[in-house]
């Protein structure tokens, strides 16, 4: 198949990171990490997919793949921007120090080399990987600015007067972002780093994003190992109030952070600015095992992103509501993509959606899904958002995954889900109202 709907899964075998994801010639450009021989991550290449309104995804094959010295083992995550009419591609191309005689797609001791490269193209679908790639800042060689081997995952931005790009990465087993300014996109210049000061935020940050939203400045930041909190590590989505200055090349990063999301599943967000110039954000779903069409990886649903009185919030894009808008009585009589649902819940109720269970307990929305998950999943059965004192839930649900939206985004849970069926129960006292799409 080579569209989907709502959201966006692998064409086929393993995918990972969105990368590029970019609002370019009036459409949507959505790069991903790819591993097209297997259902396992392997050597990446870019896939890329192109979508008019957030909604119908097509893919349309792959983007970039190894070809020089610098990223003969993966075309590693980055962004996209548009200069001058082109669209310019930033990504990590990653050497490995040691050969792998067995797989030569897996690193055997995870030294590698990183640097970080560009390739550009007039129309966002012809790349030139035999000739366009360029070496754009070369592998860090003091580990008092960063690491060797994970440094990585460009995010570029323009500012006021210049250029400027975030690099994730690691300093005494601390997370860190590196900052650059460029005037060209071309000759960069080292200006800062920031972090936290505690590895309880995680050794490495990987696919920093800064994102300038209504009402805040915000950094996400994919920490690995986080365990703030005595709990046990894990590697999660962290954002935090963050202040970029132009004028002194820094930022500044506050620790009260929250979670891009409760369930556990997402990883390595990416915005851009929709239509609109409102930032829209996709995050990887990490899946436990492929799907029995053979594919393992998706995205989210597109989400926008704001800050309201200092609380981040990540509501479902209003392109995904309003293509999911035909009331339905029942979830039995939803298109094949999938359907959503709004309902309030007050303490002690519950909804049961094809065995994904969400409930109102203790003041948080908690969800279970034990009957729709593998035992040896990766990720927790049970989730909870922290305590709120409204409870509106909006849902998407699809055959493989679940997005729990709570007050509009106030707080999130997503999973990854199999064998969802179309029934549903409940204990309410409100109404539940379902919607649905139009089979195309
Ligand atoms: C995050 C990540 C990135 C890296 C990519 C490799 O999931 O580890 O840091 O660029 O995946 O596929």
């Amino acid at each position: 198949m080579n569209t989907s709907l709502l959201h966006l899964h692998a064409p086929d075998h393993w995918i990972n990171d969105p990368n590029g994801f970019l609002y370019y010639q009036r459409e949507y450009h959505l790069f991903y990490q790819y591993f097209p021989y297997a259902d396992a991550w392997g050597t990446m290449h870019w896939g890329h997919a192109v979508s008019r309104d957030l909604v119908h995804w097509e893919h349309k094959g792959i983007a970039l793949f190894p070809t020089i010295r610098e990223d003969q083992n993966g075309c590693f995550s980055g962004c996209a921007v548009e200069q001058e009419g082109d669209m310019v591609l930033f990504y990590t191309g990653v050497r490995y120090l040691t050969p792998n005689p067995r797989n030569i797609h897996v690193s055997l001791d995870g030294k590698m080399e990183s640097n970080q490269l560009t390739i550009r193209s007039a129309d966002g679908f012809a790349f030139d990987n035999w000739a366009g790639k360029k070496v754009v800042i070369s592998a860090i060689t003091d580990p008092a600015v960063g690491d060797v081997s994970d440094t990585r995952d460009p995010k570029v931005w323009k500012g006021k007067h210049g250029w400027y790009l975030l690099l994730g990465s690691t300093v005494n087993r601390q997370g860190r972002v590196l900052l650059y300014e460029s005037k060209d996109l071309i000759h960069w210049e080292y200006r800062s780093q920031a972090g936290l000061e505690d590895s309880r935020y995680g050794w490495m940050w990987e696919c920093p994003n800064y994102v300038e939203a209504p009402g805040g400045e915000v950094l996400l930041v994919s920490a690995m190992d986080f365990c703030p909190e005595n709990q046990k590590p894990d590697s999660v989505v962290a954002c935090f109030p963050v202040h970029f200055s132009e004028a002194s090349g820094t930022m500044k990063i506050s620790p009260q952070y929250q979670l891009l999301d409760y369930g556990r599943d997402l990883y390595a967000p990416q915005t851009t600015l929709d239509a609109q110039g409102l930032p829209v954000l996709v995050a990887w779903v990490r899946m436990p095992t492929p799907t029995e069409e053979g594919w393992i990886g998706m995205f989210s649903a597109p989400r926008r992103v704001q800050v309201r009185e200092g609380h981040v919030s990540f509501s479902l894009h209003p392109n995904i509501r309003q293509a999911c808008s035909c009331p339905i009585s029942h979830p039995s009589q939803a298109f094949s993509a999938g359907y959503r649902v709004e309902c309030s819940l007050k303490e002690g109720e519950w909804v049961n959606l094809g065995g994904f269970e969400i409930a109102c307990r203790d003041g948080r929305i908690c969800t279970d899904r034990t009957k729709v998950y593998p035992q040896q999943g990766v990720g927790p059965l049970l989730c909870q958002t922290p305590m709120l004192n409204r409870f509106e839930i909006e849902v998407l649900v699809e055959d493989h995954l679940v997005e729990v939206f709570v007050n509009d985004g106030e707080y999130t849970i997503t999973n990854a889900v199999y064998g969802l069926h179309r029934d549903w129960s409940g204990n309410l006292s409100g109404t539940i109202s379902f919607f649905t799409g139009k089979e195309e």
